[in-house]
């Protein structure tokens, strides 16, 4: 095996904060080792033009620690193995092209940072000959294979403190407060900030919810004083025997888009409750702004990790976090899995213990 003098960077799908964290460990990593960097811009694309790419040293990195987004861009288009692209030389299919640029860059590896979607993609490219390690990132916190993924922390942190603010205004109206969160088809987001946040209820993808139930132990709360009460609801909640709430289908490539669910528990806790409802939707606030310091280290960690697995020839990987340790999975173990809450995960079972409500 020759050693690798040159690899190139990406990220795809959704952004999520602690992006540019790993870009800069990647960077700083490599050139530390003799190894070139160069920056693919907007996922995969920077694979079919010529200019959509640039080289990166430690210079272009200096200061991105602590950004959200991406300095390279992304897209959350769906598989370019389905779709033919556009290019300036014609409609090509986007994956031979991919392949074909990898070698004509002289590329030795890729470093793919991206979620699920991402991730399945990078396996298709890696058993079409390209040697690449994958970086698990979104907020969802729902890859399969790592306790945490970046980006999860720093969302969990910007939704519970919109709970605390959520928690003054309730109480001071008496009101019902709902906030919808994201996390797609898993509940993370929804049950780490709703017990962060002391929510008194939290609806998750994982359990079909009953609003009777819901409405019974907001009730409950009025009648031993509590005139308030703070509903966490993830966008992939459903009532039992009912649908996900969706603002568009799924189409030409790209995912469904989850939301709204927020707004209907909202009109019908008022109408079961009688109380003042509001309902906030906290959307893409989640997932900008800077990464946590634990979002940092994680990305910082995983950066330096997926040089180290390129720099070993260990390609078809995944880094992840086992704590205390970052290893190295089989990106086949991985991808095409979700990871949903478990329903006997410690945190929902004492948050049940405590009261708080699942609809269930
Ligand atoms: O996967 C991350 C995520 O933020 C989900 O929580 C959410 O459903 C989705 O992306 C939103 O995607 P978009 O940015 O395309 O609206």
């Amino acid at each position: 095996m020759s050693a690798i003098t040159r690899l190139g960077v990406l990220t795809g799908g959704g952004d999520a904060p602690g992006l540019n964290a790993v870009i800069r460990a990647v960077v700083k990593a490599s050139a530390n080792s003799g190894i070139e960097c160069i920056g693919l811009e907007d996922s995969f694309d920077g694979l079919i033009e010529p200019d959509r790419s640039r080289p990166l040293t430690p210079r272009d990195v200096t200061g991105i620690l602590r950004l959200g987004g991406t300095i390279l861009g992304t897209t959350n288009r769906g598989n370019p193995f389905a779709y033919p692209v556009n290019t300036s030389e014609g409609v090509h299919d986007y994956s031979d092209r991919c392949v074909e640029m990898f070698h004509k860059m002289g590329l030795g590896a890729l470093v793919v940072i991206g979620g699920d979607g991402t991730l399945a993609i990078a396996h298709q490219f890696y058993q079409r000959g390209i040697p690449l390690v994958g970086v698990p990132k979104t907020i969802d916190n729902d890859i399969v294979g790592t306790t945490n993924c970046f980006g999860f922390d720093t969302a969990v942190d910007f939704a519970t403190d919109a709970i605390d603010r959520l928690h003054t205004t309730a109480e001071a109206h008496k009101r019902i407060l709902v906030v919808e969160v994201m996390g797609r088809y898993a509940g993370w987001i929804a049950l780490y900030a709703g017990v962060a946040g002391g929510a008194d209820a939290i609806l998750i993808p994982e359990i079909p919810f009953d609003i009777h139930r819901v409405a019974e132990r907001l009730r409950e709360r009025d009648r031993w004083g509590a005139k308030f009460s703070i509903v966490v609801v993830a966008e992939g909640a459903c009532p039992k025997g009912g649908e996900r709430t969706l603002i568009e289908s799924a189409h030409e490539g790209y995912v469904e888009r989850l939301g709204g669910i927020g707004a209907r528990i909202c009109e019908a806790l008022a109408a079961e409750t009688g109380k003042e409802t509001r309902s906030v939707v906290l959307g893409h606030l989640q997932r900008g702004g800077a990464p946590t310091s634990f979002d940092r280290v994680l990305a910082t960690r995983f950066g330096g990790k997926a040089v180290e697995l390129v720099k070993r020839g260990d390609f078809g990987t995944m880094v992840a976090l086992h704590p205390p340790d970052i290893v190295a999975l089989r990106l086949g173990e991985v991808v095409g899995k979700t990871k949903t809450v478990p329903l006997d995960f410690d945190l929902l079972l004492t948050a049940k213990a405590l009261g708080v409500t699942f609809g269930d």
